[in-house]
Parts: C-alpha cells; sequence; structure tokens
C-alpha cells in the first residue's frame, strides 16, 4: 500500500494507519528467527517494524491492545483491514472505533480471519471464531463480498450502505477463550475442599 501511495501525486493526503500491540509472542519469536530476526518473547517490536517501514514513508504506527482507550481521528477510512480480532470482543470493540469511518459505496473491508473458524484445528471455539462471518451475513445489503481478494481465510467486502454502529453491544471479555481457560485453571487450584 506505501508503495502504492509512493506512486500518486505528492499531495493525496492518505495515511497508512495500523494499530498492534507489538509485543513479541513466543511463537511469533520463533518465526521471526526462522527468518533471520532476533526478536525475543515479550520484546516491543515497535522500533524494529518503524525502522524497517521507515523507507516506504506514510505508516504510522499505533501501540497498544485495541480496547476502550484505542482512539481514531475520525478520519474517512477507505480500506480496512482487521488482522488482530479473531475473536468477537475485540472485532466488535473495533467496529465501533472505526466503523463509523467507513464510506458506504467505496470502503473495501478485509478481514484476515473470516473463515477461520471452519478450520479443522477450531472445531472446539466455533462460537468464538465466527463473529466476523455472523455479522457480514446478517447484514446482506450492507455488504457485497469482493471475489478477486478471496484468499486462504481471508474475505474481503464492499460497504455498499450505512449502518448503525452505535446499536452493536461490545460482548465481555470474559467471552475470549483464554480468559475462560484462564478461570477454570483458578478454579481448579483455588477449589476449596469439601470439608473447608
Ligand atoms: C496475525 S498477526 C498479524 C500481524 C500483521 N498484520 C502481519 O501480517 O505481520 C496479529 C497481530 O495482532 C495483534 N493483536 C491481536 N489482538 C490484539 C489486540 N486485542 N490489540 C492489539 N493487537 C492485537 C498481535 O499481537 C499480532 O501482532
Amino acid at each position: 500500500m506505501a508503495i502504492g501511495l509512493n506512486e500518486r501525486e505528492p499531495d493525496h493526503g492518505i495515511t497508512i494507519d495500523c494499530f498492534d500491540n507489538f509485543h513479541m509472542s513466543e511463537s511469533s519469536s520463533e518465526k521471526a528467527r526462522k527468518q533471520g530476526v532476533d526478536l525475543k518473547e515479550g520484546e516491543n517490536t515497535e522500533p524494529w517494524v518503524a525502522n524497517t517501514l521507515k523507507p516506504f514513508g506514510h505508516v504510522t504506527l499505533h501501540k497498544g491492545m485495541l480496547d476502550k482507550r484505542t482512539k481514531w481521528s475520525g478520519g474517512p477510512i477507505s480500506v480496512y483491514v482487521d488482522d488482530a480480532s479473531k475473536y468477537p470482543h475485540t472485532f466488535y470493540r473495533c467496529l465501533k472505533i472505526f466503523g463509523p469511518s467507513w464510506i458506504p459505496g467505496e470502503t473495501t473491508v478485509v478481514l484476515m480471519d473470516y473463515w477461520l473458524f471452519r478450520k479443522k484445528h477450531n472445531a472446539h471455539r466455533v462460537d468464538y471464531m465466527r463473529s466476523q462471518f455472523d455479522f457480514i451475513t446478517s447484514h446482506p445489503d450492507h455488504f457485497e463480498e469482493v471475489d478477486d481478494l478471496k484468499d486462504g481465510t481471508c474475505a474481503a467486502f464492499r460497504y455498499r450502505r450505512s449502518l448503525d454502529f452505535s446499536r452493536f453491544e461490545v460482548p465481555s471479555v470474559k467471552s475470549h477463550p483464554a480468559h475462560k481457560a484462564a478461570s477454570w485453571i483458578g478454579r481448579l487450584l483455588f477449589r476449596p475442599k469439601h470439608n473447608e
């Protein structure tokens, strides 16, 4: 996208804004190592990403969890790519932050994990992973699939008609499987004995 912007007249005024926690996970650290990049688990990846993308220009990084503190300027969004929200809490949180800035008839919405719930290894948590699919399919007049951008678990849609994002609720973060697992383990560890 940044390379594309470099081909435009310099006064285009378009920005690429990237929201991420920029925190190295164990699995990503291993993947990076295989590519010759030494970033340890828990490390802040923002400086490395900023430095790597610097030659392309146009990219602004916003470090932090996508939560109620996340702010968007309200400027119109022409291409929206979500590669972070596999679960309902983050997906709906982002919809409420960024959705009002989508432009009916123009914005392309790219959901990188749209079909993830159909993968065999996710059979035990389909309900947590199909919020994107449920959202799009329950608004057939508002979204039209862009066939050219089908790829793996990714799907893309043209935003056709305006939606009132204020009517959507953000599901509790407690619905996140990791939270459920932690609370289940917690209950096991702290379960009182019958004679207590
Ligand atoms: C599948 S990776 C994609 C990263 C990037 N799009 C790429 O292709 O390299 C998902 C990223 O989203 C971040 N992420 C997931 N949930 C997040 C959240 N709630 N808030 C902020 N970042 C989150 C992860 O840390 C990870 O960097």
